[in-house]
C-alpha cells in the first residue's frame, strides 16, 4: 500500500508500460488528422527545456521575458506577454482594446474567436459580434466590412470598436494586400484591428512572407506556439507596451498568471527554431491529401493552402463514419474526424498513403456494389462549414 501521495500519484499514473505507452502515443499521433493541437513534446524539445530558467513569472522568469522579446521583434510590435492558451490571448486581446460599451467586433463567421471560444467576447467583454459571411466564401473583403460595419454615434446601433481577422482561417491564407486595404479602412475609422494568428506560421512558411510583414497591419496578434509548432502549450500576444502592459493585468485577472513558464517558454523556443522549417514538408503532405483524393474522385470543399484539406466523399457513395470506422480497424489505426484533415509534423507519410488507401479500396467496394458516381454539384468550392468536435475522440 503506498505511504505517501507522491507514490499513489505515480501509482495512479505510470503503469509497467509506460514508456511503451508514450511510444505507442507518438505513433498514434503520426496517424491522426483530427488536428495538429496534438503533436507530442519530443524527448530533444523536453531536454532543451530543461535548460530554461527557474524564476516565476508573475514577478520574472528570463527564459519567458526572452521569448516574449523574440516575439515582439519578430513581430515588429515593441512588447509581447506569454499566454496559456490561444483563447486566453485572443480573449484578452479583446478584453484590453475595448474599454465602454456599447461596442461590437467584426469577424468571419467562422472564426475562432466567436465560434469556438465559449462566447467569450460577451462574456468577457461585454461585446455584441458582428459575424460576416465572406461573400467569395474564403476571406473577408474591405467590400464585406463596408457593408457591415457599424459607425457613429446613432442609439440604437452597436458601434464596431475591434475587426478580427484570423490568418490561416480553416487553413486557409488571407491574402496581404485584403488585409491591408482592411486595416487602411479601419484604421481611418480609429477601429482597432486584432489578428488572431494562431497558425500565422504557416502562412509564412508556405508565402516566404516575414512575420512582421503579416503582422504590420494589426494593432493586437496573438500566435500560438501548441499547434502547428509542436509545443505543449503557450501561446503570445503581441502589441504596443502599453497594449501589453495592461493585458498583464488583465491575464492575472483572468487567471492565467503562470508561475515557472521556463520550461513553456523554452519548447516554444524550441519549436520556434526546430519545427517552423518543416512547415513546408507539412503543406506538400497536406497537398498530397488533397491529390490523391481527387484523383480517387472526392470533392474538395477547401483546398490545402496550408495544413488542412477539407474533403466531401459522398460523390463516392461514402460518409464520414464508414471511413472513421475502416480506418479505425486497420491494424495500425488511422484517427479520423469529419471533413476536415489536418496534417502536422508528426504525420507521416505512411498515414497519408494509408488514408488514401482506405478511400480508393472503399470507393471500389462501393462501384462492385453498384453505387454510380454523381457528378459534384458544383464546380466551385462549397463554403465548408467545419465540425471541429471529431465524431470519434483518440482514445
Ligand atoms: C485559429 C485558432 N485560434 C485560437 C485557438 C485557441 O487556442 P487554444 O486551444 O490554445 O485555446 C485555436 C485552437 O485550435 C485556433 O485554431
Amino acid at each position: 500500500m503506498a505511504t505517501t501521495v507522491a507514490d499513489q500519484v505515480k501509482l495512479d499514473i505510470l503503469s509497467k508500460t509506460h514508456t511503451s505507452d508514450n511510444e505507442n502515443k507518438l505513433k498514434e499521433i503520426a496517424r491522426t488528422f483530427i488536428s495538429d493541437t496534438v503533436t507530442v513534446p519530443t524527448k530533444e524539445m523536453y531536454a532543451y527545456a530543461t535548460l530554461a530558467t527557474l524564476g516565476d513569472d508573475v514577478y520574472f522568469d528570463p527564459s519567458t521575458a526572452a521569448l516574449e522579446a523574440h516575439i515582439a521583434k519578430l513581430t515588429g510590435k515593441e512588447a509581447a506577454i506569454f499566454m496559456p492558451s490561444g483563447t486566453a490571448s485572443n480573449q484578452i486581446a479583446l478584453r484590453t482594446h475595448l474599454k465602454q460599451p456599447p461596442y461590437s467586433i467584426l469577424c468571419d463567421h467562422r472564426a475562432h474567436v466567436y465560434k469556438y471560444e465559449a462566447g467569450g467576447a460577451a462574456f468577457h467583454s461585454g461585446a455584441a459580434v458582428t459575424a460576416v459571411i465572406p461573400s467569395n466564401k474564403h476571406h473577408l473583403t474591405l467590400s464585406d466590412v463596408e457593408d457591415n460595419v457599424v459607425i457613429g454615434a446613432e442609439i440604437h446601433s452597436t458601434p464596431t470598436e475591434i475587426i478580427a481577422l484570423e490568418n490561416t482561417l480553416n487553413g486557409t491564407i488571407f491574402p496581404q494586400s485584403e488585409i491591408v486595404a482592411i486595416s487602411n479602412y479601419a484604421h481611418s475609422h480609429g477601429i482597432k484591428m486584432h489578428l488572431d494568428g494562431a497558425r500565422i506560421w504557416h502562412v509564412a512558411a508556405e508565402t516566404e512572407t516575414s512575420v512582421k510583414e503579416l503582422c504590420d497591419p494589426f494593432d493586437s496578434i496573438s500566435l500560438c506556439f501548441s499547434k502547428g509548432l509542436g509545443a505543449p502549450i503557450g501561446s503570445c500576444l503581441a502589441g504596443t507596451k502599453e497594449f501589453v502592459n495592461r493585458a498583464r493585468w488583465f491575464r492575472k485577472l483572468f487567471g492565467g498568471g503562470m508561475r515557472q513558464t521556463g520550461i513553456l517558454a523554452a519548447s516554444a523556443a524550441y519549436a520556434l527554431t526546430y519545427n517552423f522549417p518543416q512547415l513546408k514538408r507539412v503543406h506538400a503532405l497536406a497537398k498530397k491529401l488533397e491529390v490523391g483524393l481527387e484523383e480517387i474522385g472526392a470533392e474538395i470543399l477547401s483546398r490545402a493552402e496550408t495544413c488542412m484539406v477539407f474533403y466531401d466523399p459522398s460523390s463516392l457513395g461514402l460518409d464520414y463514419g464508414e471511413i472513421a470506422d475502416r480506418a479505425g480497424a486497420l491494424p495500425d489505426p488511422l484517427f479520423l474526424g469529419g471533413s476536415r484533415l489536418v496534417v502536422h509534423i508528426q504525420t507521416t507519410e505512411a498515414a497519408i498513403e494509408d488514408f488514401l488507401r482506405v478511400i480508393k479500396e472503399l470507393a471500389e467496394e462501393k462501384r462492385k456494389a453498384g453505387f454510380v458516381r454523381s457528378e459534384s454539384k458544383s464546380s466551385k468550392l462549397k463554403d465548408i462549414y467545419v465540425r471541429r468536435i471529431p465524431e470519434k475522440p483518440i482514445q
